[in-house]
């Protein structure tokens, strides 16, 4: 059990779910967002950071002994806003954190790593970054500095390569990619009881039917997903129908991605 845990992105999606859950990991849990938090619980702590603010970022690593990262931008945007939410954030967090107590690290990265292998290939954690989109390469650079941080200053970090996390799996691709919520949460709970991670990258999809990623080399970890997508299979092939199998978006992992706007655009 942590005594102090500290959730960046807790405003958003990913963090809303988890946030009934922390109780089970730590005593208090510090949240944080650029974003308003009103309904704070007991247990928690609500400080209002900017990722890009090396300060702010500093004074949130205060006496915490775990961190779940999830702050930062969480899709294709023009390149200032992701540098400085997911490059310059990313910086702040593992500098804050090495000169505070050296805390174990939950890191939400994405599949959009590895957004342009095809889906018929099954990818390890070992395989070559082939990122879909700028907000890709951003999560590329977020493994490299946790990389960088455990082998330099030894903080340890578990990447997490996080692929549909949602409440439910709402087209075909995410038959494929969906998290439960549950299932990342234990997959954390997993990642602080564990002796030693070091930097490991995992790949975070429930147990689903449809298996594009091979998690063997994080086995050590003993996560075992619980969750299913396949409940949905039916209703979600009823309502979208068959994808188009020329269509870069179904050819490739990262879906929409590969073939978005340039994101100047966006
Ligand atoms: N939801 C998914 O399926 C999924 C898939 C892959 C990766 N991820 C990653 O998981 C994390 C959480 O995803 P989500 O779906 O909850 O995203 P989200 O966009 O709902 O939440 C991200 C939160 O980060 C905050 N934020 C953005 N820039 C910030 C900054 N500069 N400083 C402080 N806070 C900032 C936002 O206010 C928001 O509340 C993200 O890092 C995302 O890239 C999510």
């Amino acid at each position: 059990m942590l005594k102090t845990l500290l959730m960046t992105g807790a405003a958003g999606g990913v963090g809303t779910a988890l946030r009934p859950m922390l109780r089970e990991l730590a005593e208090t849990v510090v949240l944080s967002d650029m974003a308003d938090i009103s309904d704070v619980q007991p247990h928690e702590q609500f400080k209002r950071c900017d990722l890009s603010d090396a300060r702010g970022v500093d004074d949130l690593l205060e006496g915490v002994d775990g961190v779940i990262h999830l702050g930062g931008i969480s899709v294709e945007r023009p390149f200032d806003l992701i540098v400085q939410g997911n490059v310059v954030g990313m910086y702040n967090l593992y500098e804050a954190a090495r000169r505070h107590s050296r805390p174990r690290v939950i890191f939400a990265s994405s599949n959009h790593v590895v957004g342009f292998y095809r889906r018929d290939e099954r990818l390890d954690n070992q395989v070559v970054p082939r990122p879909d989109s700028l907000y890709g390469v951003s999560k590329v650079f977020g493994e490299a500095i946790a990389s960088l941080y455990f082998d330099k200053f030894g903080i340890e970090t578990l990447s997490v390569r996080i692929g549909s996390c949602f409440a439910k799996p709402a087209n075909p691709r995410m038959l494929a990619t969906w998290l439960s919520s549950r299932d990342m949460l234990s997959l954390c709970a997993r990642a602080f009881a564990a002796p030693r991670i070091g930097h490991t990258v995992v790949y975070g999809a429930s147990d689903n039917e449809e298996q594009w990623w091979d998690n063997g080399n994080a086995a050590f970890l003993g996560w075992r997903p619980k969750d299913s997508s396949e409940q949905w299979r039916a209703e979600i092939l009823a309502s979208l129908g068959p994808e188009d199998p020329a269509n870069p978006a179904t050819l490739y992992q990262g879906g929409g991605f590969v073939c978005g706007e340039h994101p100047a655009n966006l």
